[in-house]
């Protein structure tokens, strides 16, 4: 089982949940020391790769060495994302170009090189990471675009990976209490809060509980869906 992003927040709350099943995890994060933070935590048989998403270099081998370990790539996690938010007009090519290289581009180094080995083994679970902002948000040119894309490459994916056993899904999260939040100070949190219907910010185990189910072997007549794991802030206005 190989989850990109590993370091933190969401990528290490499905490295814990998955370890508590037994899985043999390959990690990877741009940030060693938090990968290896995570692996101990999850303890057991567990492999930690810095690598960088956005480099096909980097993934290929990446994904190369975790076969030649495991002898297998049953799942894969496309999780690693990063926010450079800013309005369109003021909006840098810099700005564009992290968010959409490591989203978008991450994905697609990743899936790329490991459908292969999925299609081949006839079995395969790929499960990637969008946001409830795919659906457009304010501030997010680049977030929203590139999180797009993250629905339409996993539902392409599971159209070729169909006739294989490989399904391709995505969790679209809504506000949850990672670091990606943190930057945000309590007044702010708490009106975020205060909009979504079930009126609290989730927690990773959230995400990683739909993570679970989406790479299991039950969920195999499941594939192309956007799972919104979001306290219900996408269904919309509530004029109340
Ligand atoms: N937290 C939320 O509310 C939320 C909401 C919607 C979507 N998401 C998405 O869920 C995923 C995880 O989010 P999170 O909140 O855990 O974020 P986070 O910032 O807490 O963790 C992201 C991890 O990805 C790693 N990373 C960044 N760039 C990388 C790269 N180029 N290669 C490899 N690793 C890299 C970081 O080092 C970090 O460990 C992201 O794709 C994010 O866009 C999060």
């Amino acid at each position: 089982m190989s989850i990109t992003g590993a370091g933190q927040g969401l990528g290490r709350a499905m490295a814990l949940r998955f370890a508590a099943e037994g899985a043999r995890l390959a990690l990877c994060d741009v940030n060693e020391a938090s990968v290896k933070e995570t692996a101990e935590e999850c303890g057991g048989d567990v492999r930690t790769s810095v690598v960088d998403v956005a480099d096909a270099g980097q993934v290929d081998a990446w994904v190369a060495g975790t076969i030649a370990s495991f002898g297998r790539a049953d799942v894969l996690v496309n999780n690693a994302g990063v926010i450079r938010d800013n309005r369109l007009e003021r909006m840098t090519d810099d700005e564009w170009n992290a968010v959409v290289d490591v989203s978008l581009r991450g994905m697609f180094h990743c899936c790329r090189a490991v459908f292969p080995h999925m299609k081949q083994q006839g079995y395969g679970r790929i499960l990637s990471f969008s946001s409830m902002s795919w659906r457009g948000n304010f501030g997010q040119v680049n977030y929203a675009a590139a999180k797009a894309g993250v629905v339409g490459m996993a539902r392409t994916i599971a159209l070729e990976g169909a006739p294989h056993g490989v399904t391709s899904n995505a969790i679209a999260p809504g506000l949850i209490d990672t670091p990606m939040l943190a930057s945000m100070n309590e007044a702010g949190r708490a009106k975020l809060a205060s909009r979504v219907p079930m009126k609290h910010i989730g927690d990773p185990t959230d995400i990683a509980e739909a993570a679970a189910y989406l790479c299991s072997e039950a969920a195999r007549y499941v594939t192309g869906v956007v799972l919104d794991v979001d306290g219900g802030i996408s269904i919309g206005s509530a004029l109340r």
